[in-house]
């Protein structure tokens, strides 16, 4: 057993140390390993046909700038983003950026940040939840059907985001010590900055992005078919079903 395993090893190392993976005959095999695909330069049929991998290089960068109250992007991420995670993950990659018309003010006194928000001291509040999610639960698949959660449930914000965090195996005693903290202040912090650095500076929430880029045009396409608006962005090779 134990001879054998030295054997391979180092056949696998002779092998590897010559580069000579040769390509069979058989079509069926050139497929099997990356190795063999490259000895008969079938690397990207491989990808496309079989393997059905999509580049993380082409995935569209989605981003939504956005506050947790406001109704058009309660209905906005409950349907067409929701709608979207569950059909084409694989070829977009969405970031929450979760302050929307929020301001912040620094307090010397306490070095915190005071956020001010549009719809009033709870969503502030629940700003700062998703915030603290999306900092531990940095996964799509993690932290997206919580924030579908409560954006889809009405009620007063401690209350749903607890029941939110206890359907989506979010461990809520993390991210209410996160949101008591300084970490979470700094976190939301961040979001600030970001929000406020956008290019050109966003005038609504939702606010959209793809790969960086904002238009109305866009924006309005988004809010109707984001379906759509990803599959038209995104330049890789094979696009899934989905987009067709
Ligand atoms: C996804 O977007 C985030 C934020 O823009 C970025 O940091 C990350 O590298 C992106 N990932 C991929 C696979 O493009
Ligand atoms: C998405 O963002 C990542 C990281 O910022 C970048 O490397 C990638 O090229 C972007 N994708 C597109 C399609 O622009």
């Amino acid at each position: 057993m134990y001879v054998s395993f030295i054997i391979s090893t180092v056949l696998f190392l002779l092998v590897n140390d010559g580069l000579t993976f040769d390509c069979p005959n058989s079509p069926s095999q050139w497929c099997e390993s990356k190795e063999i695909a490259q000895a008969c330069d079938v690397i990207e049929q491989c990808k496309k046909y079989v393997w059905k991998v999509y580049e993380d290089d082409n995935r569209v960068n989605l981003s939504i700038y956005y506050e947790t109250l406001c109704p058009d992007c309660r209905q906005f991420i409950t349907t067409q983003v929701w709608n979207a995670y569950q059909s084409i993950l694989d070829i977009v990659n969405i970031t929450f950026v979760p302050y929307g018309n929020a301001r912040e003010l620094y307090r010397p006194e306490t070095k915190l940040y005071q956020f001010y928000c549009q719809h009033g001291a709870e969503e502030c509040y629940g700003n700062l939840i998703h915030t603290c999610v999306l900092n531990f639960y940095p996964k799509s698949e993690q932290h997206l059907p919580f924030i579908y959660c409560m954006e889809s449930t009405d009620g007063d914000t401690e209350t749903v985001a607890t029941q939110c965090a206890q359907k989506s195996s979010i461990d809520y005693d993390q991210i209410t010590a996160c949101t008591h903290s300084r970490l979470g202040n700094q976190l939301q912090h961040g979001y600030a900055v970001q929000t406020d650095s956008l290019q050109p500076p966003h005038q609504y929430v939702p606010w959209v992005t793809i790969n960086g880029e904002h238009t109305d045009d866009m924006e309005k396409q988004a809010e109707k078919d984001l379906i759509g608006l990803i599959c038209k962005s995104y330049k890789g090779s094979n696009p899934p079903a989905q987009c067709k």
